[in-house]
């Protein structure tokens, strides 16, 4: 990873000062790298001996970090890794156009990479990760969203990403198709955990911990899980409370919206919807030798429905 990190650092290059200002504070921000770890992990599981994993963990990084700087700017949030986002410090216009940076960057540090199968995998997962954020725009304020069309947004816009990262580390070990679709299959349930606890998380950690501002899923009127299971199984007068909040959006429902959420007890349905993503990520790969890789692939599989932050 401290090779992944240099890699990071030196592509990050421009004669741009804007653009290095803005890139460079927010990866010196940190985050928790897990993408790229998955890509290192994955390659290792492998026994692949290259040095190609740790440019693609980078391109891994870029992407996003460039859907973190284009999302804030959507959701109008205003901290991330503990820090004023990029957004509310340099404004809308220039987190865009460095987002913009970012993902260019990635396409030229992966074309350099010079594997189709690579581009591929990367173009997919790219453009499916804007389908995503796109769908999830669209059911905003819309109290009628399904899970299953929730399900489908956590999908596209967290999970495929994670696919990716789990798939290219097969591709440049030379895996064969059925473990290829394992480590893919491990990555997209392994995303769409973490992201249900990113939405757990969202009501019910401190913003410490998850380095950004409670609420900010209610404050977009964003339909996640907690919400649509708790109008779901809580009684009209709740229900009601819910769909009143997801429609107005902001931030002022938010200790009656908490108050539902507990008596319907949505956080635990959603981390036990966690919980089955991740028993399936772990056994998609369980045919795979035995080795440290797996087993660091298996302890992120546990930390994602752990973590509090
Ligand atoms: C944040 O991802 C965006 C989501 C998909 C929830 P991470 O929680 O991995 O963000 P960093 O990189 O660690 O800050
Ligand atoms: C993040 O979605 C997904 C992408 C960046 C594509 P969220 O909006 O739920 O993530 P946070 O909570 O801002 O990190
Ligand atoms: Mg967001
Ligand atoms: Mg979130």
């Amino acid at each position: 990873m401290g090779i992944v990190d240099n890699v990071i650092r030196e592509k990050l290059h421009s004669h741009v000062v804007l653009i290095r200002q803005i890139s460079e504070y927010i990866i010196n921000s940190g985050g928790k790298r897990l993408r790229p770890a998955l890509v290192i992990l994955s390659a290792g599981a492998f026994g692949y001996k290259g040095k190609f994993h740790y440019n693609l963990a980078a391109v891994i990084e870029f992407i996003h970090t460039a859907t973190l700087l284009h999302d804030d700017v959507v959701d109008e949030s205003k901290l991330r890794r503990n820090k004023e986002t990029a957004n509310a410090l340099f404004g809308n216009a220039a987190s865009v156009l460095v987002g913009d940076f970012l993902y260019s960057r990635a396409f030229q540090m992966m074309v350099e990479v010079d594997n189709m199968r690579v581009m591929q995998v990367l173009a997919d997962a790219t453009n499916t990760i804007a389908e995503g954020e796109v769908l999830q725009l669209l059911n905003c304020r819309d109290p009628d969203v399904t899970e299953e069309n929730y399900l489908r947004v956590i999908r596209f816009k967290t999970a495929k990403l994670f696919e990716a990262a789990s798939r290219l580390g097969a591709i440049l070990g030379n895996a064969s198709p059925e473990e290829e679709r394992a480590m893919a299959i491990y990555g997209m349930h392994l995303g769409t955990a973490f992201q249900l606890i990113d939405d757990v998380l969202d009501y019910s950690s401190t913003s410490e911990d998850i380095g950004k501002n409670l609420g900010d899923d209610l404050a977009e009127g964003k339909p996640t899980l907690p919400l649509i299971h708790a109008m779901r199984v809580g009684t009209p007068e709740q229900a009601a409370v819910i769909r009143k909040a997801i429609e107005d959006g902001g931030k002022d429902g938010f200790e009656p919206i908490l108050k539902v959420i507990q008596q319907t007890a949505a956080l635990e349905y959603a981390r036990k919807c966690a919980g089955t993503e991740i028993g399936t990520a772990v056994s998609a790969i369980s045919a795979l030798p035995d080795s440290e890789n797996k087993k660091c692939l298996l302890q992120l599989a546990d930390f994602s429905v752990t973590r509090n932050h």
